[in-house]
Formats: structure tokens, C-alpha cells, sequence
């Protein structure tokens, strides 16, 4: 069979130029539907050079009809492109609309963790009855944390403050994790001459694991040095601060403890309000209708001398209690140890 002539080879091309646009369902298929006509191994571009088997006369006209050619895909291009920008305008506008009134998803919102709350809000107490916050380090030498306070070496009372000791850098350095914030009082007595009034909230670690007991834990003390500092100043400071935190009607007890850095001691108790005292196998209160909140006394002159006050001159008054109870108190919460997992469902019911 013979060869299709030039001539007849771009009648067919142009006669297929329009179905084969019409075809182009999307920008990809335009890019090579173009490229068939006119790319580099494009039909239109072939085709010229089959320009020499024409006779003379002939080439020009051909030329002419070839460009034609071109003219027509490149309109058919633009022809099909704007038909598949209005197909995807038509599609975007037939979708469901967005419904705005399906409700959020609410971010969930973080808040102070309870023991954080109590103390601010003990904070505010204090500082209201006019007293500063002092702060100091979680790692202490012993000197700061027993031996100034009056602890003799050795003595029983260390007991009670069982320990985490650190390796010192310094031979002959004791170092350990502080087991109370009196370490602070000491700070702020060999920092500063009395008239002294502060508290030191932080966190206090030891060797206790129980129900109402955490190795790591938060108190604040207190602390007010001054000439004519009596017991009832004590007393004064502290019932203001219990009936600020809940309220007039709480039961309360003071009784006569020992601590080597106060003379005399007390502990105050606060009723079990878990079990009102009716539980005779309460774990919080153990049985005894009330729960040892603080510490407290007439500081001791021993630790006056080793902070060097003069004892005669002056007396003070100190007290320390466990942030972690008061809150457990406060919430109800039967067991420290919730308050340090972590359960952000446990921690956001309160
Ligand atoms: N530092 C004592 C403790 O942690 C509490 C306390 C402070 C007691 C001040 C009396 C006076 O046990």
C-alpha cells in the first residue's frame, strides 16, 4: 500500500485534534495531549520534516497549513482548559457545604496540680499576716539540716527523718536531700539579724512509702524572731491561718510533742475528715479520729546560739506542716500516692 502523503497525513491530524482534546479529563492529560501535536516527538513536528518529498510549489502552502495546524491546537488547548477549570469549580460547588454547626472538639485545658493550689493558697494566708517567703536548696549539708537544729549526732530523732544521702564533692562534706524546710530557717537566720518573719514552702524528701507517707513531699514552715515572742503568738498565727483554710467550725487539737529544735514542742491535729472519726480501721487517720497536720514550738536556744542570736534577748516561734495532708484533707483523697501518679482523670476530678 502506498504511503499516506504529507497532505493527507495533516488532514488526519487535523481532524483529530478535537476528539482527542475532548478527551483530557484533567491537566495531566492536557500536558500530553499537546505534547502528541506539538512536543518534541509531536506529530505536527514530525510531519515537517517530510517536506522535502514534496514538490517544489507545494512546500510553502504546506508550511502555511501545518502552522494552521498548530493554531487549531493551541486554541483547542485553551478551549479544554477552561473547560476543566469550570468542571472542577462545578464539582467544588456540588460538594456538602461545611457544617458548622457539628460542635468542637475543646482542647483540654491544663490547671495547677492540688498540692500547688493548697500552698498558694497558704501562701496567701501568711503573707497576709504579714510574712515573707524564703526559699533554699533541696540538696543541704547536714549542718543545716540537723546539727544547727539541735540534733546531737546520732540521736533517735534522725529517725524520723530517715534520709537519702548524697556522695559530696568535698571530703568530709555530709550532703543529703533535705528532710524539712527548717534548712531555710537556719538560711535565713545566719543570713539576716532578727526581727525575722517568713515561711518556706518546697519539697522535702525522705524515706517513708505508705498511704500517708511519699518520699518526696511539700511543707512549709514558719518562722518569727523577735523580743516578747510568746506561745500565744504561736497559737494566734495558727488558728488564723486554720480557720482561713476550713473554716470557723473545724476541729482542731494541740498537743505536746518534741522536736530538738523547739522547747516546748507541739503538734496540732486536725479531725480525720475522711472518716470523722468513726472509722476504727481508717487508713488515713489510723483509727484515731484526727491526723497530725504540724509541727511546731518556742524555738529552741540551742539553735539561737549556732545561728548566733543572742538566746537572752530574744524568742521565736516555728512551725512546719505537710502541704501533701492538708490537701488530702481538704479533697478527701484516702491515699498520698494518687496525688503523684499523675492521672490527669484522677487530678482534673478534683
Ligand atoms: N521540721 C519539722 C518536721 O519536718 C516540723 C517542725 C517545724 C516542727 C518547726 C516544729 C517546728 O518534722
Amino acid at each position: 500500500m502506498d504511503q499516506e502523503s504529507p497532505i493527507e497525513a495533516l488532514d488526519a491530524i487535523a481532524r483529530s485534534v478535537d476528539e482527542a482534546f475532548a478527551a483530557a479529563r484533567d491537566d495531566n492529560d492536557l500536558r500530553q495531549v499537546t505534547a502528541r501535536f506539538t512536543g518534541r516527538d509531536g506529530s505536527l513536528t514530525k510531519i515537517m520534516k517530510r517536506i522535502p518529498e514534496l514538490p517544489g510549489p507545494e512546500r510553502k502552502p504546506f508550511g502555511q497549513r501545518v502552522n494552521e495546524v498548530k493554531g487549531l491546537v493551541e486554541r483547542a488547548q485553551s478551549n479544554a482548559a477552561e473547560r476543566l477549570r469550570s468542571e472542577a469549580r462545578a464539582r467544588e460547588l456540588s460538594r456538602p457545604a461545611l457544617d458548622i454547626t457539628l460542635p468542637g472538639r475543646r482542647p483540654r485545658i491544663g490547671r495547677i496540680h492540688p498540692c500547688m493550689r493548697t500552698m498558694h493558697e497558704i501562701i496567701d494566708v501568711f503573707t497576709s499576716l504579714g510574712f515573707d517567703v524564703a526559699e533554699g536548696p533541696e540538696v543541704e549539708l547536714a549542718e543545716n539540716n540537723f546539727d544547727r537544729l539541735g540534733f546531737p549526732p546520732d540521736h533517735p530523732a534522725m529517725d524520723m527523718h530517715d534520709s537519702f544521702f548524697l556522695p559530696s564533692r568535698r571530703p568530709g562534706d555530709r550532703v543529703l536531700l533535705r528532710t524539712h524546710t527548717s534548712t531555710v530557717q537556719v538560711r535565713e537566720m545566719l543570713s539576716h539579724p532578727p526581727p525575722v518573719q517568713a515561711i518556706m514552702p518546697g519539697a522535702v524528701f525522705r524515706r517513708d512509702d505508705d498511704a500517708t507517707h511519699s518520699p518526696m513531699f511539700f511543707q512549709l514552715e514558719g518562722l518569727m524572731v523577735d523580743e516578747g515572742i510568746t506561745l500565744s503568738n504561736l497559737r494566734g498565727a495558727l488558728e488564723a491561718f486554720l480557720t482561713r483554710l476550713f473554716g470557723a467550725g473545724v476541729k482542731t487539737r494541740f498537743r505536746a510533742s518534741y522536736f530538738p529544735f523547739v522547747e516546748p514542742g507541739a503538734e496540732m491535729d486536725v479531725e480525720c475528715l475522711i472518716c470523722g472519726g468513726r472509722d476504727p480501721h481508717c487508713r488515713v487517720c489510723k483509727g484515731t479520729g484526727w491526723l497530725e497536720i504540724l509541727g511546731c514550738g518556742m524555738v529552741h536556744p540551742v539553735v539561737f546560739e549556732s545561728v548566733g542570736y543572742d538566746p537572752e534577748r530574744y524568742r521565736g516561734f516555728a512551725f512546719g506542716m505537710g502541704i501533701d495532708r492538708l490537701t488530702m484533707l481538704r479533697y478527701g483523697i484516702n491515699d498520698i500516692r494518687h496525688l503523684f501518679e499523675n492521672d490527669v482523670r484522677f487530678l482534673g476530678s478534683l
